[in-house]
């Protein structure tokens, strides 16, 4: 491909039909906002330099192109005049004079890096001034029809509403995805005018104005025209949005994942999944979520920016940011928050919740537990119903557990606190103090048994006080 490649991404429209508060290039589908797709796919060409034309909310869309793009040209389009008016405006950015300009959309998500490299490909063998990523579909309406003579010649583009009644019959349409040889289209752009239907500066008149100079325009059709279909309402977003996840799930079972239902398994394009993996129904995997062999996650379970370890078990569970080492278990019903990680072999329970929680490998928490701020240590098994209160009301507090300990049902950890490696715990201890290791650890009062029926009811002969045993207990 040429040395010299510039690609335009048109994001200045209004995007009205999203009725949203947030500009329509950055509305997201798999986990990445649609003009984030368009750049992903323009990085696959390796361009020499990308120039995104922004308008309506540019305050909004600019930034958020240069977070995804650092090195990206920012133009600006006050007015929407049109596709060539602000392609005039992105090359007076650019400054380019040489190689190839390639346009693009910002709001077609499902575009790939390769489509755009044939076609780019496909216009420099053909040494074209002009070239158009084409489509011959069944309903060509409110699209630039391709306009061919006898010989099959490109013509013109035509646009809907300029086009006469023979020309709307034609089913072959542009994309909107154009290629340019970037001395012809310096010299085109200042030459097209917006004497049409709309009043606008059309791009696509850059065709017959290469025709009239005898220069040769291409026309090569996609056979995947989804890939070039925009999203102008939410309708057509969850539309393509559907399509997207069909195609990444197709992607991960041809390369070795078993995906038991996938109309309901989600997987986001930065995902990364192991080969057998198994993913069961209503499985919803987000980010950068990373899975290794052999983990079986779901049903029912989000993980969003987890890591999810070798032969891992993850079930009814919802996690972000957390770590899930190799053969542990979660779940059903747990809940991960930030910042936890569990150790290999490691169980999080049912109704579990986990906060910056490192739960050593072999540790665990089985039941009904909150543990916030604390650090567990190998092979130490936490009580059902264990709550790390590590909240005053004003900071938050870190708990330390030991190795091999084993903690009692029903606890309370009031951190700041530390529990040695070996310890125990009573049945309903709440931990003040530090424990040293090895120790037993029991608080509040000795239990005590009031017998509070009457004499004759406890057959008690004498008329002295109620029989009370205050006796030890476990505690
Ligand atoms: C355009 C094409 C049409 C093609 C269709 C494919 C032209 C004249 N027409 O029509 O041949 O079939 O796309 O979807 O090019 N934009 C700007 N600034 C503007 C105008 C548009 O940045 O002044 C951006 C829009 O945000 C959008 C893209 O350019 O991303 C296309 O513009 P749009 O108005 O949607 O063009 P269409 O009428 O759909
Ligand atoms: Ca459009």
């Amino acid at each position: 491909m040429a040395t010299d490649l510039t690609v335009i991404v048109l994001a200045a429209g209004g995007g009205t039909r999203m009725r949203s508060k947030t500009a329509k290039v950055l509305h997201e589908i798999g986990g990445r906002s649609m003009v984030g797709h368009v750049l992903a796919a323009v990085a696959a060409l390796e361009p020499t330099r990308v120039v995104a034309v922004v308008g309506h909310q540019r305050d909004q869309v600019g930034p958020h192109i240069q977070s995804l793009l650092p090195t990206v040209v920012l133009a600006v389009q006050d007015d929407q005049q049109g596709t060539g008016d602000a392609v005039r405006i992105a090359v007076d950015a650019a400054g380019t004079t040489s190689g190839t300009v390639l346009v693009a959309a910002g709001d077609t998500p499902l575009l790939r890096g390769e489509s755009l490299r044939d076609f780019a490909q496909e216009h420099e063998a053909a040494q074209c001034a002009v070239s158009v990523l084409s489509g011959v579909v069944d309903e060509p309406f409110g699209y630039g029809r391709i306009v061919r003579n006898d010989e099959g010649d490109v013509e013109a583009i035509v646009e809907e509403k300029d086009a006469t009644v023979d020309q709307r019959d034609i089913h072959e349409i542009s994309s909107g995805i154009l290629a340019f040889d970037a001395e012809f289209l310096s010299e085109a752009l200042p030459r097209i005018g917006n004497d049409n239907a709309k009043g606008e500066y059309y791009l696509t008149d850059t065709v017959g104005l290469a025709r009239d100079a005898g220069l040769t325009v291409g026309a090569f059709p996609i056979d995947d025209w989804m890939q070039t279909e925009g999203a102008n309402d939410r309708v057509q977003l969850a539309h393509l949005g559907r399509e997207l996840n069909r195609r990444i799930v197709e992607q991960w079972m041809r390369e070795g994942v078993t995906v038991m239902d996938p109309a309901t398994t989600w997987v986001e394009a930065d995902v990364r999944l192991a080969p057998d993996v198994i993913l069961l129904p209503h499985t919803h995997l987000l980010g950068a979520t990373v899975v290794g062999e052999d983990a079986v996650i779901g049903p029912d379970t989000s993980l969003k920016d987890c890591e999810v370890g070798v032969g891992a078990r993850v079930v009814r569970s919802h996690a972000e940011l957390a770590v899930v080492g190799d053969g542990a278990l979660v779940g059903p019903y747990a809940y991960l928050r930030p910042g936890t990680e569990l150790g290999s072999s490691g169980k999080i329970g049912a109704f579990v919740e986990t906060k910056n929680a490192r739960i050593g490998a072999g540790a665990k928490v089985p039941h009904l537990s909150y543990v916030g701020d604390a650090d567990i240590g190998e092979g130490t098994n936490i009580g059902a119903g264990t709550i790390f209160a590590n909240y005053d009301g004003v900071a938050k507090h870190h708990t330390t557990v030991g190795k091999g300990a084993k903690t009692g049902a029903n606890n309370t950890f009031v951190a700041p606190v530390t529990i040695g490696d070996g310890a125990m715990t009573g049945g309903g201890t709440v931990v003040r103090r530090d424990v040293p290791p090895g120790n037993l650890a029991v608080s509040g009062g000795p239990q005590r048994n009031l017998d509070r029926r009457t004499p004759r009811e406890s057959g008690s002969t004498s008329m002295g006080e109620p029989a009370a045993d205050e006796g030890e207990s476990g505690g």
